[in-house]
């Protein structure tokens, strides 16, 4: 190995670009040259790459966004378009790669190194944490922190007006962002696509803690629950007759400094997946489970699945009586 690719994919992620700053790190320390590839796979197929240095990657680990660019590519779902992001890679003498995202960039890279068997490793880099193989995946963290504090200023509107406020955070077919939001931000009623319930039922839930004394709800809605927030405000609106509010905090969640615990993770990782392309390990994340590093198939990270936490589920519902 003497040269290593390395592109950010998919959604942004704030700790994308500490990740990236690991992966170059790590690599100089080893004597390996890296090409930052820009704009994900679209910059894999356009050949948009160029040598960076160690110091091409100061100042970044505390940047939201990524430095690289991303984007979700329609060049990558060919076998033609991925022949040609080979090509590119063949000419750029790069002969191994990290791919920092989600599922569908693992799927990306999963086809790369099935077709044109290259080395790749992934990094988990998106908010959703919906990986498998992985406690929790970079950006998450900050997301939660992000989601959190905008809950905490609706319920001083809530609280005040005595309104019932329905808040969609992301989470296109997961419910960790919605989960560990509830539970911190003490919600009402938490509702995610892993545990479908039929609108009435949850309009039921509200319109039983109002009688319980309850002036003010906070409803905390996944993106991917059938409906949406808008379902799930009208559905209470038409059951208990009290107004709602509807707040979809949309793509805030993706931008900002990363918090902490996504820095450290991105660090850790990012290294861990030069090492384990010097180790001759390919077609596999690197993640960490228990705090210890994990090593699973491209492949698991989409069809095994990762469940929301089943406690933290079951707390935020029996904690808002
Ligand atoms: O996967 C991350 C995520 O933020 C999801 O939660 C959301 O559904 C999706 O990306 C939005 O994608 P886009 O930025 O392409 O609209």
């Amino acid at each position: 190995l003497r040269r290593i690719g390395v592109l950010t994919s998919g959604g942004d992620a704030p700790g994308m670009n500490a990740a990236v700053r690991a992966v170059v790190r790590t690599a100089s320390f080893y004597g390996l040259e890296v090409v930052g590839i820009r704009r994900g796979f679209n910059g894999l197929h356009d050949g948009d790459m160029d040598l960076l240095g160690p110091r091409d990657v100061a100042n970044i680990i505390q940047r939201g966004g990524t430095r690289l660019l991303t984007a979700r590519s329609e060049a990558w779902r060919t076998p033609e378009g991925r022949a040609q992001g080979a090509e590119h890679l063949r000419r750029w003498e790069v002969d191994g790669l990290v791919v920092i995202g989600g599922d569908g960039s693992f799927r990306g890279a999963h086809l790369l190194a099935q077709e044109h068997g290259l080395r790749v490793i992934g990094v988990p880099g998106t908010i959703d944490n919906d990986l498998y193989g992985t406690d929790y995946t970079i950006g998450y963290h900050t997301a939660v922190e992000t989601a959190l504090d905008a809950v905490d200023k609706l319920r001083d509107t809530g609280a005040s007006h005595e309104r019932i406020f329905v808040i969609e955070v992301m989470g296109r077919h997961a419910g960790h962002i919605a989960v560990e939001v509830a539970l911190a931000g003490g919600a009402e009623e938490v509702l995610v696509p892993e545990r479908p319930k039929a609108l009435a039922e949850v309009a039921e839930t509200v319109r039983q803690s109002q009688e319980r004394g309850k002036s003010s709800s906070i409803v905390i809605v996944a993106e991917g629950f059938p409906g949406g927030a808008e379902g799930v405000a009208r559905a209470i609106t038409e059951s208990t007759g009290e107004e709602t509010r509807v707040t979809i905090l949309g793509h805030i969640q993706r931008g900002g400094a990363p918090a902490a615990h996504d820095r450290v993770l991105a660090s850790v990782l990012g290294q861990a997946a030069v090492e384990a392309l010097l180790a001759g390990r390919s077609g596999e994340m690197v993640g960490e489970v228990a705090q210890r590093l994990n090593y699973v198939p491209f492949e698991e990270t989409w069809t095994k699945r990762k469940d929301v936490a089943s406690n933290k589920y079951r707390s935020a519902r029996l904690l808002s009586c």
